[in-house]
């Protein structure tokens, strides 16, 4: 069979299925199981394919017509500049976390800082700040034991050994330690609106990752109640929030003494993470 007319079948069966990104996966999956890139699948579209690779293909396919996220199917996900693995411990990196690293790395620039970062799962944010801060080390921990387990091969993956720990333990274990800054992009999603969120979310993605207790905050609070004790002084508090959070976990903040220096908004221009520091 060639190239482009498994594409169109693979693409009308996702279609059927409601998969609205039915085009691109179909692409995505099909240039893995060939080996190639993209743009040289879409340059080949009529050559043929042989049988075996066409029926692992399919299966692919099946995957993702239940809903499956491309990036597990593909153990995958691209986040700043690298490859993270990812499997159904892990959430997927997404891409408004990218602009909170990107705001991190910009205040921090070249300097020597220690970081722990709350809620690692695959060490996306970690990996990607210390990649970028030369001079910095840190810690991610999470109380997923296999979340860890992801963490520590993408560590080994990107060469960070000597800088990066990654620990199966809650906040409260952390004890006597100080960070210049505490990172986190924790559960936030209220308990009783995980059931409305899309189907690749809710049924691949891991509950503990989600689930942020009956308002959204538990974990939030958390961490902002936490990082009152291990921040260093003039340390900083870097959260990321849900759509709509903004005016509690501020006020959260202030009850608790913080002040809020920046606030980074998604791409569509809602406020996703606020930078703060302990007011003195
Ligand atoms: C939203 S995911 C974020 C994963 C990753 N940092 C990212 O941005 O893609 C939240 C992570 O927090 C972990 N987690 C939930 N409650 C926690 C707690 N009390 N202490 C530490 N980690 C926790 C979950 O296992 C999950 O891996």
């Amino acid at each position: 069979m060639e190239i482009l007319q498994l594409l169109n079948q693979a693409s009308k069966y996702l279609k059927d299925k409601n998969i609205l990104s039915h085009r691109i996966d179909s692409e995505i999956l099909l240039s893995k199981v060939l080996d190639k890139s993209r743009e040289e699948l879409i340059l080949n579209l009529d050559k043929d394919i042989e049988k075996a690779k066409v029926s692992k293909f399919k299966g692919l396919i099946y995957r993702r017509s239940l809903n499956e996220p491309v990036a597990y199917i593909l153990k995958k996900r691209e986040f700043w500049k690298k490859d993270f693995i990812v499997n159904r411990n892990t959430l997927i990196p997404r891409p408004e976390t990218e602009l909170m690293v990107e705001k991190i790395v910009n205040i921090f620039n070249n300097r020597n800082i220690s970081i722990l970062d709350v809620g690692t799962g695959s060490g996306c944010i970690l990996l990607s700040i210390l990649s970028e801060l030369k001079h910095s080390k840190g810690i991610g921990i999470d109380i997923s034991k296999k979340a860890i387990d992801v963490a520590n091969k993408n560590l080994k993956d990107h060469k960070l050994l000597n800088r990066t720990k990654f620990l199966r333990k809650s906040l409260d274990q952390i004890r006597n330690k100080k960070f210049d800054l505490v990172v986190s992009n924790p559960p936030y999603i209220m308990k009783k609106d995980i059931r409305n969120l899309n189907d690749d979310i809710k049924k691949f993605e891991p509950k503990l990752a989600l689930d942020g207790g009956n308002d959204g905050l538990d974990v939030i609070k958390k961490v902002i109640y936490k990082s009152k004790s291990i921040l260093k002084f003039n340390g900083m508090l870097a959260l990321e929030i849900g759509n709509g959070q903004l005016k509690k976990v501020s006020k959260i903040l202030k009850t608790n003494k913080f002040r809020t220096r920046y606030l980074v908004k998604d791409y569509q221009e809602n406020v996703r993470c606020i930078l703060s520091t302990l007011a003195m």
